[in-house]
């Protein structure tokens, strides 16, 4: 295509606009309040403050501002404060002596009852294998999230002890929310506004939204009740996906720490959340939130409190997002955080179109009302019953009444919610609404509550149904509804929605760390939403269906929990590395898990180590162990310096400069390999990893094996085979990658795994050429 000389100076003129545009924008920004998290050196403290650094940071924050105010003190995580600035002060403060660094507040999101029986742990055989409840009921599990609707009866503590001793937490009280809100199950609630407070410039609106723990969305009902709701028996969605709906650790207690509101979750918040979930004593952190807007950990909040509260022996969990299936869309790129992308159930809602020329299309939908009248219904697509079609079809306002009225309606997948558009076909006339996947969602379907009789189908079959429509005169269609069906194969497969690898900040760490179920999950929902999310919805229930890598983080939560009440001394790494080296990434019938998104196998830049196993995992004989020290080392060969260690890890520490710190060494139970191929070698040449095992089992011999590999690589394992004669017992070896020079973009996996003939401890390597 030729492109018209006279474009050129009028795309040059644009560009010159845009930049005198973003030079005013400059200047306002700079002189607009933003929220500022400051972090202080205790130890630069001048005396004469004594042991009071709250005045300290005080009259810190005095010498650059005389009207801000602390938003919050931090002192279990990080220590310092958050206040709101303009650019000029925030430079000042920064200059301050105590003064570690001051980041701007970044903005994070929401990664929006079979489960338990799908991952084998209700079987009666299993029962024995688990931790008694005594021990698992000394287990708090943290969520930073949206709240909680405590009314429901996934938080019923019948036959929960009390509470345990060292427990520090507290029911904050509220709108709608008071101390006998909590109870031995929900045994914590807390909630951090002011961040979200002072960023959107006025108080929360208490008509609006709950100025409490009190969850006004059903994200912190879902993620909590996933992770630790007691058993309900006969709980379902309008009769789909019924059975006793249960969280993974049904006898573990609940904390929640609400820092997310209808405007997002912001970092103050956040900050302040960990703060306080670590300082109140919980063992696990879950955090179904995330975000991609920071481009190294130390700028990351989640990833600096992470590291603390890892230091400090938690458990921490972050969902994977759901920015799929585009590659290197994670969040949660830390190896101290356990990384949880989503998979399928076995369960599917299946349901019919049957058009007039007799063809019949499977889809999947929830629906609760009155079915459609008997007999063919008049069918029409949107994008031919529209005021424009150059928006999303089928949102607001958008369709045709007279064009619509008294038929079936297709509707493309697109921005505006599912539930949304049914409310709009039914606001139009419409008696029943087609949702067609486009090319964008694939054969992905996800089920949702509709207002009206719905079918959501497959690209594929919402091609075919637009091809009928569109040769056919009269085009007619009728639904038919199924029954939740069970044991869908294959299953699970890997959600087209769940962020991927490989991990953009340090490549030599895998990402994600594994995958759990997320899609079209049962559990817990606040009283104040209705299940489609949409306004228009009067229907209130105690239990919902929704998907997202939000939903998945809780399971592996819970999951850490029982681990960690099995084995106490395990340490983050130890647990997170059982669950990941007991993964599966096979069938039953030996394939290779499923990608969704490309209905081809799926590779460790989509499962990571594969999908959890939560049986295999209580006995792993083996595990790679990470503590502080080993994550020190690891940044110092990301070339970090002693400050960005300081903001990052909360500790001093200055790198051995005569040390060759390799951060392929970091002792992660997976391998990756990152390969430059504009480099000299163009890729080809000698990696050399070590890693050490524990022995978590009995005493031993391990011998080692390595999948086949292409003839790009290849991988020496050095020594063969290790004995343990002990419990806790270390040993080391090293794997050398020997590659070859490739195209940019080529990349090959393999496997490699120790056995004992009892155990297999399994890690995935995956090599990449960019
Ligand atoms: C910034 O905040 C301070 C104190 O809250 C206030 O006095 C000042 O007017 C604000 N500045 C701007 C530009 O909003
Ligand atoms: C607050 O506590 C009282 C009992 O002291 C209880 O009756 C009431 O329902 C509670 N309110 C809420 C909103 O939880
Ligand atoms: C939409 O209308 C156009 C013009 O009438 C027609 O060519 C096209 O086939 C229609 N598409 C569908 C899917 O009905
Ligand atoms: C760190 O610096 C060393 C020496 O300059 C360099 O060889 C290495 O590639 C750097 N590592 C990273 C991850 O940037
Ligand atoms: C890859 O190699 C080229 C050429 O040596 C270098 O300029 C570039 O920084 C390298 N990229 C990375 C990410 O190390």
């Amino acid at each position: 295509m030729k492109i018209p000389i006279c474009m050129l100076p009028l795309t040059l003129m644009l560009l010159a606009l845009s930049h005198i545009s973003c030079v005013v924008a400059e200047e306002r920004e700079q002189q607009m309040n933003k929220t500022y998290i400051i972090r202080m050196d205790k130890s630069k403290m001048p005396a004469s403050f004594g042991d009071d650094h709250f005045q300290w940071y005080g009259s810190s924050l005095k010498s650059v501002s005389k009207s801000a105010d602390v938003l919050y003190t931090y002192r279990t995580i990080i220590h310092g404060f958050s206040t709101r600035l303009t650019a000029e002060e925030a430079e000042l403060l920064e200059k301050q002596t105590g003064v570690v660094s001051v980041l701007r507040e970044l903005r994070y999101e929401l990664h929006t009852t079979r489960t338990p029986e799908f991952l084998g742990i209700t079987f009666a055989r299993n029962e024995a294998i688990f931790p008694t409840s005594d021990k698992i009921s000394r287990v708090v599990i943290g969520l930073i999230d949206t709240g909680v609707w405590p009314e429901i009866k996934s938080y019923d503590d019948k036959g929960l002890g009390p509470v345990p001793k060292t427990w520090k937490g507290k029911c904050e009280e509220g709108t709608n929310f008071n101390s006998s809100s909590c109870n031995r199950k929900l045994v914590g609630a807390r909630f951090f506004p002011k961040g979200y407070e002072a960023s959107m410039g006025q108080p929360i609106d208490e008509r609006v939204e709950s100025r409490s723990p009190r969850d006004d969305s059903g994200h912190g009902t879902h993620t909590s009740t996933t992770a630790a709701g007691s058993a309900v028996p006969g709980a379902s969605l309008f009769g789909y996906a019924s059975g006793t709906a249960r969280g993974m650790a049904t006898q573990a207690r609940v904390a929640t720490y609400k820092a997310c509101w209808f405007g997002g979750c912001y970092s103050s918040d956040i900050i302040a959340a960990m703060d306080k979930a670590v300082e109140d004593g919980v063992n696990i952190l879950s955090l179904s939130i995330g975000g991609t807007r920071y481009h190294n950990y130390y700028t990351d909040a989640m990833a600096i409190g992470a590291f603390s509260a890892m230091a400090k022996g938690i458990f921490v969990s972050g969902s994977a997002g759901n920015r799929g299936p585009a590659k290197g869309s994670l969040s949660h790129n830390a190896p101290w955080i356990t990384t949880v992308g989503a998979g399928t159930l076995d369960r599917d809602f299946p349901a019919y179109v049957s058009l007039g020329n007799r063809k019949k299309y499977r889809g999947i939908s929830i629906y609760a009302g009155p079915s459609l009248s008997c007999g063919l219904l008049p069918l029409v697509y949107a994008g031919n019953a529209s005021n424009s079609i150059d928006g999303d079809l089928c949102s607001l306002d958008s369709l045709i009444p007279g064009k619509v009225a008294g038929k079936i309606v297709v509707c493309d997948k697109g921005i505006t919610y599912n539930s949304e558009k049914s409310a709009v076909v039914k606001k139009a006339g419409g008696l029943g609404m087609i949702l067609a996947n486009t090319k964008a969602y694939g054969e992905e379907v996800v089920a949702d509550s509709y207002l009206l009789p719905t079918v959501v189908v497959g690209q594929k079959a919402g091609d075919a149904i637009k091809r009928y429509i569109a040769s056919h005169d009269n085009p007619k269609a009728t639904f038919d509804f199924g029954k939740t069906q069970l044991g869908v194969e294959p299953s699970p497969v890997v959600a087209a929605f769940s962020s991927r690898g490989p991990n953009l900040i340090s490549p030599t760490v895998l990402k994600p760390d594994l995958i759990a179920p997320g899609v079209n999950i049962l559990a817990g929902w606040s009283g104040a939403v209705p299940p489609s999310g949409f306004y228009e919805d009067t229907r209130r229930v105690s239990f919902n269906i929704i998907s997202g890598t939000s939903m998945s983080c809780p399971h592996v939560s819970g999951l850490a929990a029982l681990l960690k009440a099995a084995h106490p001394k395990w340490s983050p790494a130890a647990v997170k590395s059982a669950l990941m080296t007991t993964s599966y990434t096979t069938y039953k019938n030996g394939k290779p898990l499923k990608d969704i998104a490309t209905r081809n196998a799926a590779t460790p830049f989509d499962y990571g180590a594969g999908h959890v196993d939560p049986v295999a995992a209580l006995d792993p004989g083996l595990v790679y162990d990470l503590g502080v020290e080993d994550y020190l080392s690891f940044l110092c060969a990301l070339n970090y310096t002693t400050r960005d260690i300081k903001i990052l890890t909360h500790i001093d520490f200055t790198c051995d400069s005569s040390k060759n710190y390799r951060a392929g060494d970091l002792n992660y139970p997976s391998f990756a390999v990152s390969l430059n191929t504009s480099s000299g070698n163009r890729g080809a040449g000698t990696k050399i990893y070590t890693r050490t095992l524990t022995n978590v089992g009995t005493p031993g011999t391990y011998k080692v094996s390595v999948s086949a590999l292409s003839p790009s690589v290849k991988i020496w394992v050095e020594p063969k085979s290790l004995s343990f004669a002990q419990a806790y017992e270390k040993k080391m070896y090293t794997v050398t990658f020997v590659t070859s020079a490739m195209p940019s973009g080529t990349k090959s996996f393999a496997n490699l795994e120790w056995s004992d003939g009892k155990h297999i401890v399994s890690s995935p390597i995956a090599i990449s050429w960019f």
